[in-house]
């Protein structure tokens, strides 16, 4: 028998609760319950015993995942797509999430039925990106639509092996109330879009819009319930950088590096050095070169560190692009170990290109460019380094050193300060096990 129940939904979240909360108990946002009638059905169907299968006797059929042609794309989802898998593409409006997936369509259309739905724009907008980008029509049906049960209609009818949903936020089922957007509509349209594309053994992708805080606009619950998520995010105003933050098909180490052209987006080749700005003299004081690591790739880039008097009584911090946390550890083990004080100052930090790094090895070539910046003595040219701190002052050992140090010679660098010996090399690399031996061999 079904029953009508009133259930409360945390628009930021997704957490369900059978009573009104001021604040969620699950992600601690003020005044973010919405109310929602949900019909609950109660059947008391009868229960058959399903038998279990070995282990030993799972056959894996590698004709489950088939490669699209950019390469960028295969490597962040782990080797290509997978046949009734869902992955959810997350980024700011304008980035360029249409783009890449109509280019994704367009690269497998040849053996594959590609189905566009969209619910973002018309069907001669789409007709305008396609052109814009050399893209014939061939193998891709588009369905400008946002009635969530006429969608599910023509995919049962044409039974496509690639849906792109483009975007969940404008889906709406005649099942789940009348806002589109809202948790019940998020919940309802993707859950049923999964399961269908699993019958069929297609492969989905929904498009969704990022809020500025970078979390995908209306609940997390979609993230919970596709295999893959991937964020589309920009750096540099040209440079495209292709994340995965949850993928069961694969590692969510690797990332899509893109370039915005006139024609689309160009897979960047070699970006080891994108981010770094050619300068025909030295660098100026507060700028250290560092190699880091993007997923398992090696990329130069410039930290910028700025530090000026306090405006307020407490000293505070300015970074987007390093964590905080981090420039708060660094400066404080410079205040320790290398002689310095950053107490009475401010403190602003960027890193060229506009990339956010979150990887160790960061630290040492932070340090530097902190120390650079409150001293005001430039480091001397062609000197790159990389290297985790202690809070102890050590300089640690970090992975995929030789990597990197053949990265920064290949791109013009002539020493490297590095926590261990690389052999074979023509770059100079000096061996440095603490924060104040590193100091003094930059200035
Ligand atoms: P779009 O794919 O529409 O972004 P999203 O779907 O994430 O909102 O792309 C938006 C921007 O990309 C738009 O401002 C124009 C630019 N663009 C190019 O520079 N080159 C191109 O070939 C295309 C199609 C778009
Ligand atoms: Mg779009």
């Amino acid at each position: 028998m079904a029953k009508e129940k009133t259930l409360f939904y945390c628009t930021n979240c997704g957490n369900e609760e059978s009573k009104w909360q001021g604040k969620c108990p699950s992600c601690g946002e003020w005044n973010s319950f919405t109310e929602h009638k949900v019909t609950k059905t109660s059947k008391g169907t009868e229960v058959k015993h399903k038998k279990s299968i070995s282990l030993d006797d799972i056959v894996i059929e590698d004709s489950f995942r088939y490669k699209t042609d950019i390469k960028e794309v295969d490597q962040v989802l782990g080797g290509g797509l997978m046949k009734g898998s869902s992955v959810l593409i997350g980024g700011e409006p304008g980035i360029g999430k249409s783009t890449l997936l109509l280019q994704i369509a367009d690269s497998i259309k040849k053996n594959h039925k590609v189905l566009y739905i969209s619910g973002e724009e018309s069907a001669n907008q789409i007709k305008l990106r396609a052109k814009r980008l050399n893209i014939s029509g061939s193998g891709i049906n588009i369905l400008c639509d946002t009635h969530f049960e006429t969608i599910i209609k023509s995919i049962k009818t044409e039974k496509p092996n690639l849906i792109i949903v483009d975007s969940i936020q404008t889906l709406q089922s005649d099942e789940a109330g009348n806002i589109p957007g809202s948790v019940n509509q998020l919940k309802y349209c993707c859950s049923q879009l999964i399961k269908e594309t699993k019958d069929i053994e297609a492969t989905l992708f929904f498009i969704a819009h990022v809020t500025k805080e970078g979390i995908i606009a209306g609940p997390k619950v979609v993230e919970h319930m596709v295999d893959t998520v991937l964020y589309f995010d920009h750096s540099a105003s040209r440079i495209r950088i292709l994340r995965s933050v949850k993928n069961r098909f694969g590692s969510i180490d690797e990332v899509g590096l893109f370039s915005m052209e006139e024609k689309g987006l160009i897979e960047l080749e070699d970006p080891s050095g994108v981010f770094l700005t050619k300068r025909e003299s030295g660098l100026p004081p507060g700028i250290s070169i560092g190699a880091t690591l993007e997923g398992t790739r090696v990329i130069l880039i410039e930290i910028q560190v700025l530090t000026v008097p306090a405006k307020g009584t407490t000293s505070r911090i300015f970074s987007d692009k390093v964590d905080v946390n981090r420039v708060s550890r660094v400066a404080a083990i410079l205040e320790k170990h290398g002689g310095i004080k950053f107490s009475d100052r401010d403190i602003y930090v960027n890193i060229a290109g506009g990339i956010k790094v979150k990887e160790t090895g960061i630290d040492l070539p932070l340090a530097l460019a902190l120390y650079s910046s409150r001293t005001d003595i430039p480091i001397k040219d062609g000197i790159i380094s990389s290297g985790e701190l202690s809070l102890a002052g050590e300089i640690r050992i970090i992975p995929h050193i030789e990597r990197r140090v053949k990265t920064a010679e290949d791109m013009g660098f002539n020493i490297f300060l590095s926590p261990e010996k690389v052999e074979k090399t023509s770059l100079d690399v000096k061996e440095v096990r603490n924060i104040k031996s590193a100091i003094g061999l930059i200035l």
